[in-house]
């Protein structure tokens, strides 16, 4: 087989397109709307695989083909999906339902229109297992401390030390989703330099990680930032991740391990609250406490001349109750915060606020503190003296 016939493309494009009962999770109608059009296109000959399935109210097309990455035809496809899921969401009367396509009609690409794109072009492995990522209630700055761990952090990932085809590193490309721009950075020399950027997951996000020896693409996220791109809050960002495994790549495990440390990451309830990043089989994969806390399912595939065999339940397993039970101990420790900061975000990072009312409310009731030290230490002087007399 040629280099070129290995060449192979994965596609994990998502939408919000409605869910059932408030936005708890899909409903089965809308995956088996979705199911038909993609197994349509296989049967043309447009893809070459896929699998669709949910993560509470997201719903989440893989894909594999021969288009490349941001192929019009790909995108074109994953629209008509959501497109006609949408519509049995509407049918059903389903909870926000097409929240997520948030154009008319499809132009090219579906980025910037609503839905979440990862994409990565391959020479398929001889053997090639890929895990796909997919969280709910959450943003894709939180992949960030997960993918340090698992490319850059010799504590979580043995082989950056032992295993000599990935001694020398990987690039980390971050792009900053304020400012439009991207960076890439190499690990370990560069570590410190990496941390100070996606320590901010907010605004830098980790798009792509690449083998350093030979340029070899790992890991791909999905970038979208779907309350800037619509100007307003109209829905989460819940990302998708995939990342490649094995000979001379993080081993399975190691891409797991960092999840078995719920970090706090933004996007509970709301939108606006953090909370903890909780590792679930594919049957817990609904929010319900607070509409949350946010869950992430990870499914291992192994990419046969693009069929996609499996998947692998990967978080399916007793090995993280323990990491599930402190997620339940850090979501009832951060609730009993309520509305303060830093279980609610802060102001600049909140999808929805009053803020703005509730000062507009209280303008003209706001004066100058100083002159309110003054008054008060007047008052304290005069009942001072009263106390002489
Ligand atoms: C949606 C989400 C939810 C909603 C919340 C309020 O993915 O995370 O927490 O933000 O249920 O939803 P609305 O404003 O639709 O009533
Ligand atoms: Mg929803
Ligand atoms: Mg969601």
């Amino acid at each position: 087989m040629s280099q070129e016939e290995k060449r192979i493309t994965i596609s994990v494009i998502k939408a919000d397109i409605g869910s059932l009962a408030g936005h708890h999770i899909t409903h089965p109608d809308t995956l088996a709307a979705a199911s038909k059009v993609l197994a349509e296109a296989k049967r043309k000959g447009l893809i070459i695989d896929f699998y669709v399935t949910h993560v509470g109210d997201d719903l989440e097309l893989i894909m594999t083909h021969k288009k490349g990455i941001d192929s019009p035809d790909i995108h074109g496809l994953a629209w008509d999906a959501f497109k006609k899921a949408a519509e049995v969401a509407k049918e059903l009367g389903l909870y926000a339902a097409g929240q997520d396509l948030l154009a008319e009609a499809f132009s090219g690409n579906v980025r910037g229109l609503g839905p979440g794109v990862a994409e990565m072009e391959i020479i398929e492995r001889p053997s090639e297992p890929v895990i796909i990522f997919m969280a709910d209630k959450t943003e894709p700055g939180a992949f960030n401390l997960p993918l340090f761990r698992m490319f850059a952090d010799p504590f979580n990932t043995a082989g950056l030390v032992i295993d000599p085809r990935m001694h020398e590193g990987f690039t980390f490309e971050i792009y900053d989703v304020i400012e439009g721009k991207a960076v890439k950075l190499n690990t370990p020399e560069e570590v410190y330099d990496v941390l100070a950027l996606i320590g901010t997951p907010s605004r830098y996000v980790i798009k792509r990680v690449y083998r350093k020896s030979d340029n070899l693409i790992a890991a791909v996220v999905s970038t979208e930032r779907l309350n800037l791109i619509a100007g307003k809050y109209v829905g989460k960002d819940d990302p998708v991740m995939i990342v490649r495994a094995q000979h001379g790549l993080p081993a399975v495990g190691e891409i797991l391990e960092p999840f078995a440390f719920p970090h706090l990451v933004a996007g509970w309830m709301r939108g606006s609250h953090h909370g903890p990043l909780m590792p679930v089989p594919q049957k817990y994969a609904k929010c319900t406490r607070f509409d949350g806390p946010p869950r992430v399912i990870a499914l291992g595939f192994q990419v046969k001349n693009g069929r996609l065999i499996g998947p692998a339940d990967l978080f399916d397993d007793p090995a993280f109750d323990e990491t599930r039970r402190l997620a339940q101990q850090i979501a009832e420790y951060m609730r009993r915060h309520g509305p303060f900061m830093p279980h609610r975000l802060g102001p600049e990072e909140m999808e929805y606020t009053t803020l703005p009312q509730v000062l507009e409310k209280l303008k003209n009731r706001f004066y100058e503190a100083r002159e309110y030290e003054v008054k008060v230490k007047h008052t304290a002087m005069l009942s001072g003296e009263e106390a002489h007399e």
